[in-house]
């Protein structure tokens, strides 16, 4: 039987790693189309990359406070670690950076994001006190290619959560990101095979 040919594939994120965790066991899969090739962080303390090294993988931190103001230069250092890897997909799972256009156009449709909102609705910050306070009775979330404009590129799949009665907005962000780590790898997994979803059922991925 051939093995599945495994796109090396760049993870980036700031904070606890979680999505990251998800994508990296999805990886482990013998018949899944991807590998880890680096995690990378902006932050040397986050604890998805010490979760990273713990898993065996290959990690960098390229700390932005470094490079003070020049966002330009600190991506052209994490681009030339993206190519050092030979990254040809780029994950962002929870990285909190903006990017600017020298990343956006570097990578292209080939790096993806995972949002916790049903983009295009609640871009940025605290989505999920947004979403409660707007009365919304579904949430969710959505892995989208990134472009220039924050959260704003097409959307390659989405999964919806309804919002409860009495929810708080630490439930509401457990719940959907319990969605987050089913989402991020099927949908790299299709960007990966090329195959779209092909259903309704399959675009609205999980309703959980
Ligand atoms: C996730 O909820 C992700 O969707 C969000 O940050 C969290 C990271 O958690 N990303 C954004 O808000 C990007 N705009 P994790 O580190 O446990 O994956």
């Amino acid at each position: 039987m051939s093995e599945t040919p495994k796109t090396p594939v760049a993870i980036l994120l700031s904070g606890r790693g979680s999505n990251a965790t998800a994508l990296i066991e999805a990886c482990a899969r013998p018949d899944f189309p991807a590998r880890i090739c680096l995690v990378l962080s902006n932050k040397p303390d986050a604890p998805g990359l010490d979760m990273a090294r713990a898993a065996g993988l290959e990690t960098v931190a390229i700390d932005h406070r470094l490079y003070k103001k020049d966002r330009k230069a600190h991506e052209r250092a994490v681009d030339a670690a993206l190519q050092k890897a030979g990254a040809e997909v780029v994950c962002l799972a929870g990285y909190m950076r903006l990017l600017t256009p020298f990343l956006t156009t570097q990578w292209a449709g080939k790096m993806l994001n995972i949002h916790p909102s049903l983009l295009p609705v609640f871009p940025g910050l605290h989505t999920h006190e947004r979403a409660l306070d707007a009365g919304v009775r579904i949430h969710g979330c959505t892995v989208h290619l990134v472009t220039e404009g924050m959260d704003e590129g097409p959307i390659l799949g989405q999964a919806a959560v309804p919002v409860l009665p009495g929810d708080t907005a630490e439930g509401l962000a457990a719940r959907v990101l319990r969605q987050e780590h089913q989402l991020y790898p099927e949908v790299l997994r299709r960007y990966l095979t090329k195959s779209p979803a092909s259903t309704p059922a399959e675009a609205a991925l999980l309703v959980a």
